[in-house]
């Protein structure tokens, strides 16, 4: 398999905290990586750097597009939006943070992909719809404002809308963090079987093990911004080395 993003000795610090201590990492291409860790380890921020949102004090992030392999700071801000907006996407945990709640369902999916050039208001239209199926929200809800949607429906309008424009890498986090357990599961369902068909390479964040137990092919354990364990997953959760996993593992799974 072929590397997509890797990142080099990334170190940033905020005022109180280091949130990232020289950590590195490769992702492949249709990998599915999952980030955890607790809560302030520095799972967000890495995130943030790698998908080019936040400038890492120190390190660097190299993308390997079809001309090789560039770091995101020698690309600059204006071709790394364009990448944002087409081949990346982005999927926040709170989809009220991304939506555009006063514009309709099939607006908020026909944004996005006139962002990346789609002109043609009929082929917007029957694209946006095709999407409201692929995320199982009712095709006749596609005129509503989603300010009226469920966090569920809300959370399949983010994913369609991100989709749309057919990315290779998502970065996701904590994507079903927000939802009701019930909920959580069928919208994990869903990622789990869209990530498949389309062949997506997938950071995921997230502090629950068993969602990367369900959707990581590899994982990464972070602790005080660093990097304490990684390896294939179903190898990381089965045998963990480091004292930290191991308590991570313990206190999810049943003995
Ligand atoms: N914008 C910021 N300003 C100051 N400190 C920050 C900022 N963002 C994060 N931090 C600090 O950096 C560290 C890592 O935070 P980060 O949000 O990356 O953790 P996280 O693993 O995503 O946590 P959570 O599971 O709670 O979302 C924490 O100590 C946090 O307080
Ligand atoms: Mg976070």
């Amino acid at each position: 398999m072929t590397t997509l993003l890797e990142a080099r000795a990334l170190h940033h610090r905020f005022e109180r905290a280091t949130a990232l201590d020289h950590v590195s990492l490769t992702l492949r291409r249709h990998e599915i990586l999952a980030i955890v860790g607790e809560s302030g380890s520095g799972k967000t921020t890495l995130l943030n750097v790698l998908s080019g949102r936040l400038t890492p004090q120190g390190g660097e992030v190299f993308y390997h597009d079809g001309e090789g392999a560039r770091t995101l700071a020698s690309r600059g801000e204006v071709s790394v939006r364009k990448l944002q907006r087409a081949r990346w996407g982005y999927i926040a945990q709170d989809p009220r943070t991304a939506l555009r709640l006063d514009i309709s369902a099939g607006g908020n999916i026909g944004e996005r992909l006139m962002a990346s050039g789609a002109r043609h208001y009929g082929e917007i239209r029957a694209v946006a719809a095709r999407w409201l199926e692929a995320v199982e929200i009712d095709v006749a809800r596609m005129d509503d404002l989603p300010r009226y949607f469920s966090g569920g429906m809300l959370q399949r309008l983010q994913i369609a809308a991100t989709l749309v424009t057919g990315p290779e890498l998502v970065f996701m986090d904590e994507p079903t963090g927000g939802l009701d357990v019930s909920v959580q599961a069928r919208i994990l369902d869903l990622i789990r079987a869209l990530v498949r068909r389309l062949g997506l390479a997938v950071v995921l964040v997230t502090h629950d093990i068993g969602v990367a137990r369900m959707l990581a092919d590899r994982l990464i354990v972070m602790r005080h911004g660093r990097i304490v364990e990684s390896g294939l997953t179903d190898q990381v959760l089965d045998d963990p080395h480091h004292e930290y996993t191991q308590l991570l593992v313990a206190s999810v799974l049943p003995a």
